[in-house]
C-alpha cells in the first residue's frame, strides 16, 4: 500500500507513519509536513523537529517538507496516487485559532480540501482518514447537565457524547469551525465522489512524541512542567474532566476502518467513561509518578473550555470492534517515561 500521512512530524502523524511502516515492510509511507508546529505555538523548533528526525530511520518512509496548502508540495507527495490518505496536518490549538483565525482556516479548512482534491484527481479509490475533533460540537456539549463531585465534574444523565450530538446553533471557537469545515468536506467526498472516507472526532489524544505547550497538548505539558519545575496554570477549579485516548489506540481505529467494508464512517473517539481524569486528579497522579509537587496556579475558566467531555464509543466498538488497549494511567506512565528519557529536549 502507498500511504500518505500529512502532518507526519506531529504526534498523531508520527504514530500513524510508524504504525504503517512497521505493519508491512512492503508499505510505502509518504510523510508531508511543513514543520510549522513550532511557528504556530512560538516555541522551540528543535523539539518539534524531533519526530521528523525520528522517522528518518524507517527505510519505507519518505519525508517531504511541504505545506498542505501548496499545490506543488501536495502533488509531489501524492505522486502517482496513494491507496490511503491519513490527514493529520492541522493547526490544533484553540487559543491560536482565536489569535490567527485566517491562518487557522487556511490550514484546517482549505488545507483539507486541497489534499482531498489532489488525491481524488489521481484516484477515487483512495481511502481517506480525517482527524476531526469533539470541538465540532462546540458549546452544545455544555448543555448536558453536570454533577459536581469533590475532585471532578461528571455528566449527570449520560455516559458520553455520541455522534448524534448536534453541531449547529452554538458557538464553536474558530478552531471548531475550521475543523468542522474539513470534517464536512471529507464526508462530502464520500457522498459526491463515492470515495471511502472516515471522520474521527477525537477527544483528548496523547502519547509519546508529544511536545505539549500550554495552548495545546496539555497532558504532555503538565508532565513536562512538573518534571522541569515550570509553573502550570489551571483555568477554572480543576474539576474539568477529559477522557483520554492514547495515540496507538487511535491509529488502531484508523487501521480497522481502512480494512473494513464500510463505504464511509463518522465516529466519536476517545478514552470513554473508563479512561477519564480531572485536572486535579491528574496533578495528584503526577505527584505520585514523579515524586515532585507540581507548581499550580489557578486562573479564570476560559470561555471555550468544556467542563466535561467524555466520548460515547459504542458505535466505534460495535462497528469496528475497537477497544482501548492503553488505559489512562498506563498511558500517562508511558508518556512520563518518554519525557524523562528525552529530557534534553524539554529542560
Ligand atoms: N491531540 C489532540 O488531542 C487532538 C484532538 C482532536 C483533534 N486533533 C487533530 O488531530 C490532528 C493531529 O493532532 P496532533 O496532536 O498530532 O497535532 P500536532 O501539532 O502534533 O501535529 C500536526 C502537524 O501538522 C503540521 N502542519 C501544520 N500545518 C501544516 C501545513 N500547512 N502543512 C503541512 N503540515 C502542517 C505540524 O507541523 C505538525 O507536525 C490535528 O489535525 C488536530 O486538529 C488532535
Amino acid at each position: 500500500m502507498r500511504i500518505l500521512v500529512t502532518g507526519g512530524a506531529g504526534m498523531v502523524g508520527s504514530h500513524s507513519a510508524e504504525f504503517f511502516a512497521l505493519e508491512n515492510p512492503k508499505n510505502k509511507v509518504i510523510v508531508l509536513d511543513n514543520l510549522m508546529r513550532s511557528k504556530i505555538f512560538g516555541y522551540d523548533k528543535a523539539s518539534v523537529e524531533f519526530n521528523w528526525n525520528y522517522l528518518k530511520k524507517f527505510k519505507n518512509i519518505t519525508r517531504i517538507k511541504g505545506d498542505v496548502r501548496n499545490d506543488k508540495d501536495v502533488a509531489k507527495a501524492v505522486g502517482k496516487g496513494v491507496d490511503v490518505l491519513i490527514h493529520t496536518a492541522g493547526q490544533p490549538g484553540v487559543p491560536s485559532s482565536v489569535r490567527m483565525p485566517k491562518e487557522d482556516f487556511s490550514i484546517n479548512a482549505f488545507g483539507t480540501l486541497n489534499v482531498l482534491e489532489a488525491v481524488r484527481k489521481k484516484s477515487q479509490d483512495t481511502i481517506v482518514v480525517y482527524c476531526s475533533t469533539n470541538k465540532v460540537y462546540g458549546e452544545n456539549v455544555d448543555k448536558i447537565p453536570l454533577q459536581e463531585l469533590e475532585k471532578r465534574y461528571t455528566f449527570k444523565d449520560t455516559a458520553g457524547v455520541s455522534e448524534e450530538m448536534c453541531t449547529d446553533l452554538t458557538g464553536h471557537t474558530p478552531y471548531g469551525v475550521s475543523k468542522l469545515v474539513g470534517d464536512l468536506y471529507v464526508q462530502e467526498y464520500s457522498h459526491i465522489y463515492k470515495m471511502k472516507t472516515g471522520v474521527f472526532r477525537m477527544s483528548c489524544t496523547y502519547g509519546t512524541r508529544q511536545f505539549g505547550f500550554e495552548d495545546q497538548g496539555w497532558v504532555a505539558w503538565f508532565i513536562i512542567a512538573t518534571l522541569f519545575n515550570k509553573p502550570i496554570t489551571i483555568y477554572g477549579n480543576g474539576k474539568q474532566v477529559r477522557d483520554m485516548l492514547y495515540a496507538d489506540d487511535l491509529v488502531d481505529a484508523f487501521n480497522r476502518f481502512i480494512n473494513s467494508d464500510l463505504k464511509r464512517g463518522l465516529f466519536n473517539i476517545g478514552g470513554g467513561p473508563d479512561n477519564t481524569i480531572s485536572l486535579i486528579e491528574f496533578i495528584e497522579e503526577l505527584q505520585i509518578l514523579t515524586g515532585k509537587k507540581p507548581k499550580v496556579n489557578f486562573s479564570d475558566l476560559r470561555p471555550s473550555d468544556q467542563k466535561v467531555y467524555i466520548t460515547d464509543t459504542a458505535k466505534l466498538k460495535k462497528i469496528l470492534n475497537w477497544e482501548i488497549k492503553t488505559p489512562v494511567k498506563e498511558g500517562i506512565r508511558k508518556l512520563t517515561a518518554w519525557i524523562k528519557d528525552n529530557e534534553s529536549y524539554f529542560s
